[in-house]
């Protein structure tokens, strides 16, 4: 496990792991997350609906990488351990898959040790760093990863924390050119393309607590795959990504789930 020592955590804001972890219906969270969740909720009733959503895309897209014999995964933004993992997917597929997880919450360090329970002929692994800094996660990354053979790079529900002041679309390709052909980029996105008010409305309050959340168009969120083969179906909503890899999330058609996702490889 490398990175930065653990800082303390911060329960005098929201953060929004712990938030997810709130809708998850975890007990990794504090009063002010479930407070902001709350708030969340008040607005769109089907928050944690998309939370589960978003979890099936990742176990989906995950089952689907490796049925194609990927064996090396990156998850940056992992979030807090919520079974099953993504490397038990991976490993139940393929036990000898290499999978290095990544946040930059002091809160998912803390619960690292469940996620780097994994198989013997495999390898899992965390690291403490800020998607932010490509360069510390790509040196992290190196020493697990065979960087000449195809790496699943996964940014499940995390860029819609980076702003495009942070460089969002810079830091993907920074990240994807690192990575030998073959490889795939998996993302998952929120946007305000469905329910402009309520997603502006959110991201403004989410703003007043000291937490980004950049909603991006559907033409946005298709630009992280500049350069790469997106793989059938494109850009979807979620749930509708491969459907037949998992079973579907009570309530997922009751109303639009606001977010995207999409697999691509790299050529
Ligand atoms: C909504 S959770 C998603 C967790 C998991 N990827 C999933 O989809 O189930 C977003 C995660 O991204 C992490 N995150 C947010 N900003 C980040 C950053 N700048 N660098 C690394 N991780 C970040 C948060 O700490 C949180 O764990």
């Amino acid at each position: 496990m490398t990175g930065q020592n653990p800082v303390e955590i911060d329960t005098t804001r929201p953060h929004p792991a712990r938030m997810y972890d709130w809708y998850l219906g975890g007990k990794d969270n504090y009063p002010v997350d479930e407070a902001m969740g709350r708030q969340m909720l008040a607005l769109e009733p089907r928050v944690p609906v998309m939370a589960r959503v978003n979890r099936a895309f990742m176990q989906r897209a995950t089952r689907w990488l490796a049925g194609q014999g990927v064996r090396q995964f990156l998850d940056v933004g992992t979030g807090i351990p919520t079974e099953p993992n993504l490397h038990q997917i991976a490993q139940r597929i393929a036990p000898d898959a290499r999978v290095v997880y990544c946040d930059n919450d002091p809160i998912v360090l803390a619960h690292a040790a469940a996620l780097l329970r994994g198989t013997d002929e495999g390898v899992t692994d965390y690291l403490q760093a800020d998607v932010r800094d490509p360069d510390t996660i790509l040196e992290g990354a190196r020493k697990v990863l065979d960087f000449d053979e195809p790496i699943a790079l996964s940014l499940i529900a995390l860029l819609h924390f980076v702003p495009d002041e942070d460089g969002a679309h810079e830091l993907v390709t920074r990240l994807v050119d690192a990575l030998p052909s073959g490889s795939h980029l998996v993302i998952s996105h929120a946007t305000a393309d469905f329910t402009p008010e309520e997603s502006e409305e959110a991201s403004a309050k989410l703003k007043g607590a000291g937490v980004t959340l950049a909603l991006r168009s559907r033409e946005e969120f298709t630009r992280f795959f500049d350069g790469l083969d997106l793989v059938e179906p494109g850009v979807q909503v979620p749930h509708l990504w491969h459907p037949e890899l998992g079973d579907p999330v009570p309530g997922q058609d009751d109303g639009v789930i606001p977010g995207y996702g999409a697999v691509a490889r790299k050529p």
